[in-house]
């Protein structure tokens, strides 16, 4: 299948074109930087023909309100308008667990449910893969709530995953038939928040220290303990964090 992956320069993305095309597929990455823009819609049209899936896994270049509104409904109705005109199949997108409820509060998670809005109201088939956060943006989480040397983080529980198990469930739910809904996944282990940065920031020998706020905000947003875990019936991965830490340590 020739199956296109907008943003398949990024993390996420680079990793679901390898996987697809050592499956033999004709995975193709789509970005900027190879001539294809979601927002002035520059290449869309040539880089969808022909066509069978397209994978969404880029993200806005900024996370404040206004602008990541705007990349998402501009980006994603580009993109579905060229996937009905070039008659794609599938459409494959990579959102975050609990967008639905973090949404209310947080700028970025508007973006994420008008994202996905617009693609369920799109009538292209489609995938949607919920995700909790990768072990890679934890440091970001970290970095996001710090303050001087204090990291303000609510004890809420979450499940992170590695991004390379997050983008084996994007190909393979490529490849798969259209869910018409929303896939949970999430990494085989429960932390809590502030303990996990606590654990982090020591193994790292991180001056900075975690004051546990039940107030604190997440990406503009208050935290249930359960906001950031996955629902009943999410697929769990199986790397496990202090395995992802000894290999990113220990790059071969
Ligand atoms: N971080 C998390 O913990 C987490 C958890 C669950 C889900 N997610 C979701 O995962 C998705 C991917 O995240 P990531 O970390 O892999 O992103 P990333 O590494 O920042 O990559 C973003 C990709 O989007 C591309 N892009 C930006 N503007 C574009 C445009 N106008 N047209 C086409 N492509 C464009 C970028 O291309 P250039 O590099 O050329 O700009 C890049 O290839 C996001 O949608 C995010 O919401 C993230």
């Amino acid at each position: 299948m020739k199956i296109v992956v907008i943003g398949g320069t990024g993390l996420i993305g680079s990793q679901v074109v390898r996987l697809l095309t050592a499956a033999g597929h004709d995975g193709v990455a789509a970005a900027p930087n190879t001539g294809v823009d979601t927002i002035t819609g520059a290449g869309l049209t040539q880089v969808l023909t022909g066509a069978d899936v397209v994978v969404d896994v880029s993200n806005s270049p900024s996370f404040e309100r206004d602008a990541a509104v705007e990349f998402f409904r501009t980006s994603t109705g580009n993109l579905v308008a060229a996937e009905q005109a070039a008659g794609v199949a599938h459409h494959v997108a990579l959102s975050v667990v609990g967008t639905g409820e973090l949404a209310v509060e947080s700028g970025y998670f508007a973006a994420k449910q008008v994202q996905e809005e617009l693609i369920a109201a799109s009538g292209v088939p489609y995938s949607i893969v919920h995700a909790t956060q990768f072990y890679e943006f934890i440091t970001g989480i970290i970095n996001a709530a710090t303050a001087g040397t204090v990291v303000r983080l609510a004890p809420v529980d979450i499940q992170p995953i590695a991004s390379a198990d997050v983008a084996a469930a994007v190909a393979a739910a490529a490849v798969e038939p259209p869910l018409n809904g929303i896939g949970d996944i999430a990494g085989p282990q429960r932390f809590r928040l502030d303990e996990l940065a606590r654990a982090v920031l020591a193994e790292r020998q991180d001056p900075r220290t975690v004051h546990t706020d039940p107030t604190a905000l997440y990406w503009g947003a208050h935290l249930q303990t359960d906001t950031l875990t996955p629902g009943a019936g999410a697929t769990l991965s199986e790397t496990r964090f202090a395995d992802w830490q000894l290999a990113a340590a220990n790059p071969r």
